[in-house]
């Protein structure tokens, strides 16, 4: 019996001694990428002064375990466009031939997120976004629960690894009816990229009178207002700029 439990003290010392050893081991190897030769050939252009780890500050289940590893970014400034540029091509890009384009948009109800195919137009002085649709629908009730949005828009490629350009926003919904005084500032905004995809869109002003009622009444209008919005763009890449710039919406 005596003979039984120091077997047992001993295995319980080793398994103790062994899992101290291994958190000691994960602890030296806390990180992901520490040396510059870890570094991939394609990755993303930083300040020489910048140390890996100041970027990739955390290791869980072998994954870059930093919640926003794009806006660790924000600590370089190598390749940063000025802010009116990175607006610029912003609205170059979502406003796409006809001032309109398809995205993404994710919303959330009760911690269950929800990914809807919707289109649209950006106003180019505010990059407000602005959008319309029936009155019923899941992302409408999620948005009337929860404003909080994100919007992500990929232009199609036959290769996106040469030819990456996408956008990704993260803002604040609002639903506008035709009683809402917002709702006729957006539909100028709107109506003209809405023209190029209907027939016989209404050309005298009495028309596009009866028109522009006949929409107040019988749709809803969603507006976003971006707070961040990250524009990844191959093409900055041959200028010199950074493939990734981040726009932030400046708080008065
Ligand atoms: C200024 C911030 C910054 C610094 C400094 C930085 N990185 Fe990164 N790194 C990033 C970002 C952001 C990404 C993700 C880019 C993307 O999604 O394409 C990334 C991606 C990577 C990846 C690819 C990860 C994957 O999942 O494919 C590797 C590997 C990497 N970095 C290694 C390094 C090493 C090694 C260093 C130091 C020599 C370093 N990084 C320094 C910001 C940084």
């Amino acid at each position: 019996m005596k003979k039984l439990s120091l077997v047992a003290v001993i295995a319980i010392a080793i398994f103790c001694i062994s899992a101290v050893c291994t958190a000691e081991e994960k602890k030296d190897n806390g990180f992901l990428y520490v040396k510059s030769g870890d570094k991939p050939p394609m990755h993303v252009i930083f300040d020489e002064n910048l140390k890996c780890v100041e970027c990739h500050p955390l290791k869980t289940k072998d994954i870059d375990g930093y919640t926003s590893a794009t806006m660790t970014l924000k600590k370089s400034s190598l390749g940063v466009l000025p802010r009116e540029e990175i607006e610029k091509r912003v609205v170059e890009v979502l406003q796409g031939k006809h001032g309109r384009e398809i995205f993404v948009l994710s919303t959330s109800y009760n911690n269950k997120p929800l990914a809807t195919i919707i289109e649209f137009t950006i106003d180019p002085k505010t990059l407000t976004l602005y959008s319309m649709s029936e009155r019923q629908g899941e992302k409408l009730f999620h948005m009337h629960e929860n404003d909080q949005v994100s919007l992500a828009y990929v232009r199609p490629a036959e290769n996106y690894f040469r030819e990456t350009l996408g956008v990704q926003i993260v803002g604040k919904a609002q639903l506008l009816t035709g009683e809402d005084p917002e709702f006729m500032e957006g539909l100028d905004i709107y109506l003209p990229s809405l023209f190029h995809m209907i027939p016989n869109p209404p050309t005298d002003p009495a028309a596009l009178d009866a028109f522009k009622q006949k929409i107040s009444k019988t749709k809803i209008m969603t507006k976003v207002t971006p707070e961040r919005i990250v524009l990844r763009d191959i093409f900055l890449k041959a200028k010199g700029f950074r493939n990734f710039q981040i726009w932030e919406r400046e708080t008065p």
